[in-house]
């Protein structure tokens, strides 16, 4: 084993090999960069593989939970969302003119609590946000039944969950909207882009039309001949729309990660479960935990622990990266005033710690980190 100076290993790093590299050459010779038929295959596939009827490409989550939430029409009411997530999921709900309304989470999972989504409902409530922490599905039977009690859109925030599924459905097939992430560290990278899933017709053609800045044809429809119309040039712009599309050169990336990510989280669920065993017997370490009801995507591997950045900072001096996720969004300044009794992101969030997960990470290395933590003298 080599020594400790060695060794450097990071929190999250993107998986590929010559396919990427190759997908990625040829668009580039294609000479067709921007959006195209890549990025309508990507859909089509991605579609297929969480077996949702629509999908419709962008080129963020946060685009896609800005979108998503507009589609909806939120604007002036409140969305119910976690505050343990990245900011993004609530800058969505701001973009949109709207107020965003901490629920707080549940102990074993991290993920937002039904019972305090109830308890945190107004008749200005228009959606529920839920963000699947760490890609472990969130409690959407619950979730769902409240929704539809109180005549309220349910939208999935699945930047941590492609390739999830809840009670044997893929997460993407399941609520009216969810909202994918390809940002380089997610389980699905494409340097940076978005999806989001669907099955309403109505609100796909007008996702579409927003992430083009309300155009309402698409350059390569218009361009490649596809366009029946007499005049190929000629479009409308029927309201303000954004700068949100994706371009065929991320698509290809996507479609070769897509096709590879069973393999791909089968590894993560690997190395997960290396963890679990090695890491077992502390006492003073509480591993995370899968519910039988589920299938996460092992976006993250979450540990926590009392004084969790004693334990950081030894992994640092061993060449071991940890991340945390996250500091709960009230937290931050310009969140103060969306502040609300949270007792378990509270408690919770200061002993959360983030150990290295990702598909490239070695077998020695997974027990190279076990034995440094065994190391440690809590
Ligand atoms: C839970 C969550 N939501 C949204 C996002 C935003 O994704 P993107 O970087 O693709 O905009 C991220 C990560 O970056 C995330 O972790």
């Amino acid at each position: 084993m080599p020594s400790d100076t060695m060794r450097s290993i990071p929190v999250f790093r993107p998986y590929h090999d010559e396919a990427e590299i190759q997908a990625v050459a040829e668009v580039i010779r294609s000479g067709w960069w921007g959006q195209g038929p890549k990025t309508a295959e990507f859909e089509r596939r991605f579609a297929e593989f969480v077996q949702a009827p629509l999908a419709v490409a962008v080129n963020s989550a946060t685009a896609a939970l800005h979108l998503a939430l507009k589609v909806v029409g939120v604007e002036g009411g409140e969305v119910i969302s976690p505050a343990l997530t990245f900011v993004s999921t609530n800058h969505a709900i701001l973009y949109n003119n709207a107020t965003p309304v901490f629920a707080d989470i549940e102990p074993e999972t991290l993920n937002i609590d039904p019972e305090d989504i109830a308890r945190k409902m107004t008749p200005r409530t228009r959606a529920i946000l839920v963000v699947h922490y760490g890609g472990h599905p969130a409690d959407l039977d619950a979730i769902h039944a409240l929704a539809k009690a109180h005549n309220l859109t349910v939208i999935e925030d699945a930047a941590h969950a492609a390739g999830a599924s809840y009670h044997g459905k893929p997460i993407g097939s399941i609520s009216p909207l969810t909202c994918f992430s390809f940002h380089p560290v997610k389980n699905l990278a494409t340097g940076d882009g978005g999806m989001i899933t669907l099955q309403n017709e109505d609100w796909a053609a007008r996702l579409r039309r927003l992430r083009w800045v309300g155009i309402n044809k698409d350059t390569w429809v218009r361009s490649a001949g596809k366009d029946t119309s007499q005049y190929s040039w000629q479009y409308d712009v029927e309201e303000l729309g954004y700068k949100y599309h994706t371009n065929d050169i991320n698509a290809a990336i996507g479609l070769v990660q897509l096709e590879r990510l069973p393999q791909t989280n089968a590894r993560r669920r690997q190395i997960a479960a290396m963890y679990d065993e090695g890491l077992g017997d502390l006492p003073w370490l509480q591993l995370p935990v899968v519910r039988d009801d589920v299938v996460s995507a092992r976006h993250n591997y979450v540990v926590r622990l009392d004084e969790r950045e004693r334990l950081a900072a030894w992994l640092r001096d061993h060449g071991i990266a940890t991340g945390m996720h996250y500091i709960p969004n009230h937290l931050y300044t310009m969140y103060r005033r969306y502040a609300t009794p949270l007792p378990v992101t509270e408690r919770e969030w200061k002993r959360l710690l983030t150990l290295p997960l990702f598909p490239g990470l070695t077998d020695d290395e997974v027990a190279y980190i076990i034995e440094t933590i065994h190391n440690y003298h809590a």
